[in-house]
């Protein structure tokens, strides 16, 4: 019988991740470890009380002799020197290979944490797209990027509403690179959000899963011959990371190959099939899954 609520969240994930679930569910519970992501279109000293991560460029930890009223503060362009982001959000973005001049889809973009690197990325070259359905969240999306990114630079960017799975009919063969950072089942809120719990089930996790497969299909569409995705969810469920993929090889193998996620960033991760997984019980940060495909 297909599981649902409290009892069936617990069984599903207990059977799944065995041992590790009691720990896994108390490291999703306790707070984000946020890094503060610096805004490299602001020229400014590193402020007393902060520390770079050896592993994360432009990526501090703050201390107790940081001054908190610096995150509110802005330049005299009116933009903000840091972000807060979960590391493994940084790892994903920064997973995109994108190539000089390259047109770009952020597709599932609010807030943007993710936006503003891919077009640090971009180096103020070639064209982003910022892609977000929900119409609250692009407004968040808007403010994010204005409030990050220089005037004279925002023309480059272009933000959109529209479905993700309309991609691939719409801008068939379009982009160089595509990031799809999918909505998901997000257990670290259901966790934390303990009225969420009795809504969750495994049908749900299903749903999203068809709702991910469909959009990487977009995206495999959309995508130019040798352009390049990365895939990412912040779910622990097994169907919507390697589950996805694994449906996504077996329809369309033969129109793309994943690619290998190499270097420091991913070693605080776990391998699976298809893709790194940052867990907090192992690594303090996550979750997040992420995995790379190139079209062919
Ligand atoms: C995981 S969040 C994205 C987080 C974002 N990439 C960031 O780093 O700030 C997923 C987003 O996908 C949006 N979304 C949901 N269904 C969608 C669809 N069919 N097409 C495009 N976006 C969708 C949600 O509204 C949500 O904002």
């Amino acid at each position: 019988m297909a599981k649902k609520g409290q009892e069936g969240f617990e069984d599903f994930f207990r059977e799944y991740y065995g041992t590790r679930w009691d720990d896994l569910k108390s490291a999703l519970a306790a707070n984000d470890m946020k890094t503060l992501r610096k805004n490299i279109w602001v020229d400014f000293p590193t402020p007393k009380g902060l520390e770079q991560l050896s592993w994360l460029k432009d990526c501090f930890v703050k201390n107790s002799s940081y001054d908190d009223s610096f995150d509110r503060k802005l330049d005299e362009n009116g933009l903000r020197y840091f972000y807060p982001m979960d590391p493994a959000s940084v790892i994903v973005a920064r997973s995109l290979n994108i190539a000089d001049e390259g047109v770009v889809l952020d597709m599932c973009a609010a807030p943007g944490g993710k936006t503003l690197i891919l077009f640090e990325t971009m180096n103020g070259k070639g064209e982003l797209f910022c892609n977000e359905v929900s119409r609250n969240r692009r407004d968040r999306l808007k403010s994010v990027i204005r409030e990050y990114i220089p005037d004279r630079l925002r023309e480059a960017i272009t933000v959109k509403g529209i479905d993700g799975l309309q991609y691939g009919l719409q801008m068939k063969d379009h982009f160089d690179a595509i990031l799809v950072d999918a909505p998901c089942s997000g257990e670290k809120h259901i966790i934390q959000a303990p009225s969420e719990v009795e809504k969750w089930s495994e049908k749900r996790t299903k749903r999203l899963a068809g709702l991910q497969f469909g959009l990487v299909c977009s995206a495999l569409l959309a995508l130019k011959s040798g352009g390049e995705m990365v895939y990412s969810t912040c779910s622990i469920s097994p169907f919507e990371n390697d589950g996805v993929l694994e449906k996504l090889e077996k329809k369309k193998g033969e129109n793309f190959k994943f690619l290998p996620l190499e270097g420091e960033m991913y070693e605080k991760g776990e391998r699976t099939k298809y893709g790194v997984l940052f867990l907090p019980d192992k690594c303090g940060f996550g979750p997040l899954f992420v995995s790379r495909i190139q079209k062919n």
